[in-house]
């Protein structure tokens, strides 16, 4: 299959949150990643559902939601009824994970599961079947613009044959410091998604930013 691309919000001009989007929605991206923190799991506030519904309201593309918050069960069926399509939740932020993803499945949305840098492929063995989406976090996550952890490649290419062994479907999202520099390697170790901020909304053209993600070779 080939690759996605997902440009995060989060690097985006909220002055102009509506042109933004605009912007999305004319180009050739897939998805649109929708970064949401707490300022407790990571050290940032982004924003809550009331954004979320105003982003997914004018968007036309898949809007995957990136739960950067403590105990997301919580909130799982507000960012549903707010428009997320996908719902990614963090391993680490939750005692119950395994209850998460079905209730994210519950909901009609598709479920994800994100894992820190540091964060071990095995803690989600146990769910591999279960998912739909593994976001493989490349930068400590809460900030745009930081620089891709080069060992994440080895990380993408042990799960990428793990879900083959075990004939899984889930997708395999890179976020953090991924752009036209590096999303060869990425592609290449088996990623399926590519999220990208700063990539996309601070390049001088940031439709062809990603036309040119787009076009690499997957
Ligand atoms: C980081 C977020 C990312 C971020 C990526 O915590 O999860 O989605 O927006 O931004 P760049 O591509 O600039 O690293
Ligand atoms: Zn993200």
């Amino acid at each position: 299959m080939k690759h996605l691309v997902a440009p995060s919000i989060l690097a985006a001009n909220f002055g102009q949150l509506e042109s933004e989007i605009e912007m999305i929605n004319s180009s050739e991206a897939d998805w649109l990643h929708v970064d949401v923190m707490d300022g407790l799991f990571v050290p940032n506030i982004s924003f809550g559902q009331n954004i979320v519904k105003t982003i997914a309201k004018h968007c036309n593309k898949i809007v995957d939601v990136h739960l950067m918050i403590e105990k997301p069960e919580r909130y799982i069926q507000s960012f549903r009824d707010s428009g997320a399509d996908i719902i990614t939740v963090h391993e680490e932020a939750t005692n119950h994970l395994h209850r998460v993803i079905y209730q994210i499945k519950e909901t009609g949305a598709k479920a994800g599961v994100a894992l820190n840098p540091h964060t071990s492929i095995k803690n989600i063995e146990n769910v591999l079947e279960d998912l739909d989406l593994i976001c493989l976090m490349s930068v400590n996550p809460g900030f745009g613009g930081q620089k891709f952890i080069y060992q994440t490649l080895l990380k993408i290419k042990k799960l990428k044959s793990q879900l083959i062994e075990r004939n899984c479907s889930a997708m395999i999202e890179i976020d953090g410091g991924v752009g036209l520099q590096n999303a060869e390697k990425i592609l290449e170790a088996g990623a399926d998604v590519l999220v990208a901020g700063s990539s996309v909304f601070k390049a001088e053209d940031p439709l062809l930013a990603i036309q040119r993600l787009k076009a690499m070779p997957s």
